[in-house]
């Protein structure tokens, strides 16, 4: 997703408190960024936010990270925060590619990661872009504790395809599958939806979802 340039985005994105600007500076440290201890989780690919500020509201005791590469989208995630009344202590953003998370979280740093209806990059030599190929599953390992898993939902069977069979090669393995994530009620307990989610789902597209762990 990336919406047309919106003028004043940048400097309002680099401007706000609530997005972490050097988040170099906070690998190691983001106990002291969020003042506690709780668990730390990261959506990688944020869009405009619903979900990570969702997620942010219904588990006040964990701690949020939500990246996104672009200003333009970013900032429609930032809009929805100024119209609450209070703001979640515990969401912090980044405005970068997320090809250098490595850079921003100590290992064993992040509990969970969640990929949420990823760009598919369906031309075979952008690959390497899609957020669920090996190379990136390769950077998100270290960041994730030795039991943290990534969810990854999708529209996208293709996409989905793609992910299942980087898994192994990876050196992950598989928790759970499903291609049909809304006929499942056990799993859609403590679903929260996305904004993609919610639009594809009210077509009657079917939501895959898996959830990985690195392998011993
Ligand atoms: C299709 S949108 C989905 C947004 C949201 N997760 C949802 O489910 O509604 C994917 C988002 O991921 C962002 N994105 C893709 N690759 C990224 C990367 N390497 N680093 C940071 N953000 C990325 C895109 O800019 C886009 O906003």
């Amino acid at each position: 997703m990336r919406l047309r340039n919106i003028p004043g985005a940048r400097e309002a994105v680099a401007a706000d408190p609530r997005c972490i600007s050097s988040p170099e500076i906070c690998k190691g440290k983001w106990s002291e960024v969020f003042g506690n201890s709780n668990p730390v989780r990261v959506e990688v690919g944020m869009g405009k936010g619903r979900f990570i500020i969702d997620m942010a509201l219904k588990y006040p005791d964990i701690n949020f990270v939500g990246i996104e590469m672009y200003e333009s989208v970013m900032i429609k995630g930032l809009q929805r925060l100024d119209k609450m009344e209070s703001q979640p202590a515990n969401l912090r953003f980044i405005r970068m590619n997320a090809e250098e998370i490595g850079q921003w979280f100590e290992e064993g740093e992040a509990d969970r990661i969640y990929l949420n209806f990823s760009d598919p990059w369906p031309k075979a030599r952008h690959a390497r872009r899609r957020l669920e190929s090996r190379e990136f599953l390769a950077r998100f390992a270290p960041i994730l504790k030795s039991d943290g898993v990534i969810e990854f939902k999708t529209d996208n069977m293709d996409l989905f395809d793609f992910a299942l069979e980087e898994v192994e090669p990876a050196g992950w393995q598989l928790l759970f599958q499903t291609r049909d994530l809304h006929s499942d009620a056990e799993a859609m307990k403590d679903n929260v939806m996305t904004e993609y989610e919610s639009k594809f789902s009210a077509k009657g597209n079917p939501i895959y979802k898996y959830i990985i762990k690195k392998a011993l």
